[in-house]
C-alpha cells in the first residue's frame, strides 16, 4: 500500500467521500481506552465513543482477543448453516434480555427495518405510531418513523401509515393506538432528538395499551443499550417488556452489528420472510459475546449509573444558566441544552482536547465510554463546564 500522509487524508476524503457527512477537520489515527489520538499525536478524551458504538472504549483487551481468536477460526457463515459461536451468542443475548428469539443484522436502521416488518407480518396490521423528536435511522422504513422532516421529506413517499405523537404524552399516545395499529415504536431516552428520558408511568401506560389493543411495542435501545444509561438495558429501569427489542451500536463495541429480540409468546415468524447475508456472522457474534461477558462480570454499569448521576448533579450546579437551558440524561448519556448553537462549542471543546457530539442544533451530547477512569472523566467534565460557561452568544 502506498503511504498516505495526513494532509492527503483530509484531501482524499473530502474529494471522494459521498458528501452526506458534515465533517470536522480532524484526522483520528488511533484509539486507546477513553482516548483517541490525531495525526499530530494529540490526545483527546473521547466523549463520542463512535456515536455510542464503543461503550467499552478503544482496543479493549477482551474485544481484541475475541476478534483475534475468531478470525482465525471462522469469519463468515450464513445463517442457513449452524455455527457454535452464533449459537452461544444467541443464547446469551436472549438470556441477557429475557427474550425468546433473536434476528441478527448489521446496524441500527436494519434492526428497526426488521422490527417494522416483523410487526406487520405478526399482526397483519399496517399502522405504526412513533413519537415527535424520535430518531430510528435513515433507511426507508426506519426513516418513516423518524421525526425530523429535514431527514424525511426529500425521500417521500415513505412507507406511509405512520403517526407521530408528542413524547411523554400518555393521553395522545393512547388515543393514537387503534385496532389497525401494528406497533408503537419508542426510545426510552431519545438520543438524536436531544437526550430526553421517557417517564416511567408513560412507558408503562404505553406497554399496557399496546397489550390491550394487540399492538406490538417496539423498544429502540440502539443507543441506550449495553450499559449506556446505567443498566445493561434501559427497559430494566422502566419495569416493562418489549415485544420487539432493537439493539445495535455498542452491541459489538464498534463492529457493525444489530439485533431484534422477540418476546416469548409471539407467533412464529414465517420462514424466509426476512434475512441478511452478513447477519449473525461469527466474528460479530464472538465480539458480541465478549461485550456481554465483560459487562456482566465487571462493575462498569454500576459505575456509569453512579458517576453519571454525580456528573449530572455537578453540571446542574456549575453550568451557567445564561448559556444553558437544561441538563438531562441517565448514566453516561448526557445532554446539555444550550441557549445557542452547539457547533462552536464542539469546536472549542476539540481545541481543549475533548471530543463530544451534538444531539440536534442546540444540545451538547456527552457519551463517554463506560471504561473511562474517574480522573479522565472529571477532567473532561471540568473542560466541558469551563468551555460552555465561557461561550459567548
Ligand atoms: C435510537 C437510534 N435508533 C436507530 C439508530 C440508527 O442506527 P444506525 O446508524 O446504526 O443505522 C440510531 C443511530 O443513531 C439511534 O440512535
Amino acid at each position: 500500500m502506498t503511504h498516505i500522509d495526513e494532509t492527503s487524508t483530509l484531501m482524499l476524503e473530502d474529494r471522494h467521500s459521498s458528501g452526506v457527512y458534515i465533517k470536522r477537520d480532524l484526522t483520528i489515527v488511533r484509539g486507546e481506552g477513553a482516548y483517541v489520538f490525531d495525526d499530530m499525536r494529540r490526545a483527546y478524551i473521547d466523549c463520542v465513543s463512535g456515536q455510542g458504538a464503543s461503550n467499552l472504549g478503544h482496543a479493549h483487551p477482551a474485544i481484541v482477543a475475541a476478534i483475534e481468536s475468531q478470525c482465525h477460526q471462522l469469519m463468515v457463515c450464513p445463517e442457513f448453516l449452524h455455527t457454535p459461536t452464533r449459537a452461544q451468542y444467541q443464547a446469551a443475548l436472549c438470556a441477557a434480555t429475557q427474550m425468546d428469539r433473536v434476528f441478527l443484522c448489521n446496524s441500527g436502521a436494519e434492526a428497526i427495518e426488521a422490527a417494522l416488518k416483523f410487526a406487520r407480518v405478526l399482526t397483519g396490521r399496517r399502522h405504526i405510531v412513533s413519537t415527535m423528536r424520535a430518531f430510528h435511522g435513515r433507511t426507508m422504513g426506519a426513516l418513516s418513523t423518524t421525526w425530523n422532516k429535514a431527514y424525511r421529506e426529500p425521500f417521500e413517499p415513505l412507507i406511509g401509515d405512520v403517526d407521530f405523537v408528542p413524547f411523554n404524552n400518555t393521553e395522545r399516545m393512547i388515543s393514537a393506538i387503534t385496532p389497525n395499529t401494528a406497533a408503537v415504536i419508542l426510545e426510552l431516552v431519545q438520543g438524536e432528538g436531544g437526550i430526553h428520558p421517557a417517564e416511567i408511568e408513560y412507558v408503562q401506560a404505553v406497554e399496557k395499551t399496546c397489550r390491550s389493543m394487540g399492538a406490538l411495542l417496539i423498544i429502540d435501545e440502539i443507543q441506550t443499550g449495553f450499559g449506556r444509561i446505567g443498566s445493561l438495558f434501559a427497559f430494566q429501569q422502566y419495569g416493562i417488556r418489549a415485544d420487539l427489542l432493537c439493539l445495535a451500536k455498542s452491541i459489538a463495541n464498534g463492529l457493525p452489528m444489530g439485533a431484534v429480540l422477540l418476546r416469548t409468546g409471539l407467533p412464529s415468524l414465517p420462514p424466509a420472510s426476512h434475512g441478511s447475508t452478513f447477519g449473525g456472522n461469527p466474528l460479530a457474534c464472538a465480539v458480541g459475546l465478549a461485550v456481554l461477558q465483560t459487562l456482566q462480570t465487571t462493575d462498569l454499569i454500576k459505575r456509569a449509573r453512579e458517576r453519571g448521576a454525580e456528573v449530572l448533579a455537578y453540571l446542574n450546579e456549575n453550568l451557567s444558566s445564561q448559556v444553558v437551558r437544561e441538563v438531562r440524561g441517565r448514566g453516561f448519556m448526557i445532554g446539555i441544552e444550550l441557549r445557542q448553537k452547539v457547533a462552536p462549542i464542539l469546536q472549542a471543546l476539540g481545541n481543549e482536547g475533548v471530543l463530544a457530539l451534538s444531539a440536534g442544533p442546540t444540545v451538547l451530547r456527552l457519551l463517554p465510554p463506560l471504561i473511562i477512569d474517574d480522573e479522565t472523566l472529571w477532567q473532561a467534565i471540568e473542560i466541558v463546564t469551563r468551555t460552555v460557561n465561557n461561550a459567548t452568544r
